[in-house]
């Protein structure tokens, strides 16, 4: 017998950093997070159970995948086995991307999350959202906060089962949108997964966690009232912590270019002449300009201006993972 099921998710933005593990098995982070889901970006995977299957297969964007990339998915298959009852046999995955993997657009956020919710629902099972997302944090801590729609905060927790995402408001809540300077488009060398194991090692990691839940509470607060100057305060404010963690960590990791800084001394600056954007980066050199929509095609005509900008997307407030 085998069972299909197709699913779809965006990747996130986070405006509130995950950055290092309290549990590296079980992606317990250390510190709760929040983001935005991206509309327009996604990953659509089917999933095939099949009990005659002897191993697991993968397929990203048309080509047969081995090494790394198959290993991650198969272990993460493996962890659904362990907690799902009822899974039979082997699964054949066929994935799609519509954006670059790799470069600091959080392509395993919106992958797991699809592997997850297509995985789940092939087996038949009906699962609640703080499960799936308990689930697909297992693959990859930030696919959490894919399962559920618009804005999302991680609840840290303390073991499986609390730690997971929930929607603290839907995608129309607040026009925001990100415009995504592109500065780079190759592989980025040193993964987040690598980066949350050697967060502990940074002596400024103790300091960025004792206020993490201060700075959450203040960006909600301030995306809760629609108070885009607050927000930017704390949302560049958090994205520079977790670089200074980075670049601190033995071995350093720098994901910075020299376009990514022009950027981040440029928007403060178009921020005092009026427009509502900010910045943001993750493990990755592309700059994230979070912006108010009114402000977005301005942001995007002087983001392209930059000789070091080789592209830029642009993505609303998205929902959260659906079945096909
Ligand atoms: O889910 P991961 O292991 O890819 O970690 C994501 C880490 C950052 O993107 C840098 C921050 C975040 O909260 O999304």
């Amino acid at each position: 017998m085998t069972q299909e099921a197709t699913a779809r998710a965006h990747p996130n933005i986070a405006f509130i950093k995950y950055w290092g593990n309290q549990d590296e098995q079980l992606r317990i982070p250390v510190n709760s997070s929040l983001s935005m889901n991206l509309e327009g970006l996604y990953t659509e995977t089917m999933v095939n159970w099949d009990h005659r299957l002897t191993q697991d297969s993968l397929i990203i964007n048309s080509v047969e995948q081995s090494g790394d990339a198959l290993k991650r998915v198969q272990t993460h298959l493996s962890a659904l086995r362990n907690h799902i009852d009822g899974i039979e046999g082997h699964a054949k995955v066929i994935s799609y991307n519509n954006f670059p993997m790799g470069v600091g657009i959080a392509s395993s956020a919106s992958s797991f999350a699809a592997l997850t919710l297509a995985a789940v629902s092939a087996s038949g099972q009906q699962l609640s959202e703080s499960t799936l997302s308990s689930l697909a944090r297992l693959g990859s801590g930030s696919a959490s906060r894919s399962i559920p729609t618009g804005f999302v905060e991680w609840h840290k927790g303390v073991s499986h089962e609390t730690s997971y995402a929930e929607s603290i408001a839907t995608p129309d809540f607040w026009d925001l949108v990100d415009v995504i300077a592109v500065v780079s488009n190759t592989h980025k060398k040193v993964g987040s997964t690598e980066g949350h194991q050697s967060a502990n090692t940074s002596d400024l990691q103790l300091a960025r966690i004792a206020n993490a839940e201060k700075r959450l509470q203040d960006c909600k607060e301030a995306l809760l009232h629609k108070d885009f100057h607050s927000f930017a305060t704390v949302v560049e404010e958090d994205s520079n912590l977790m670089h200074s963690i980075m670049m601190t960590s033995r071995p350093p990791l720098f994901y910075w270019q020299p376009t990514s800084i022009e950027l981040m001394h440029l928007i403060p600056e178009w921020r005092h002449e009026g427009l509502d954007v900010c910045y943001t980066l993750d493990a990755g050199p592309n700059v994230h300009c979070i912006c108010n929509r009114i402000h977005a095609e301005e942001v995007s005509r002087r983001v392209r201006n930059i000789s070091g900008v080789l592209d830029v997307k642009s993505a609303g407030a998205g929902r959260g993972a659906y079945l096909l």
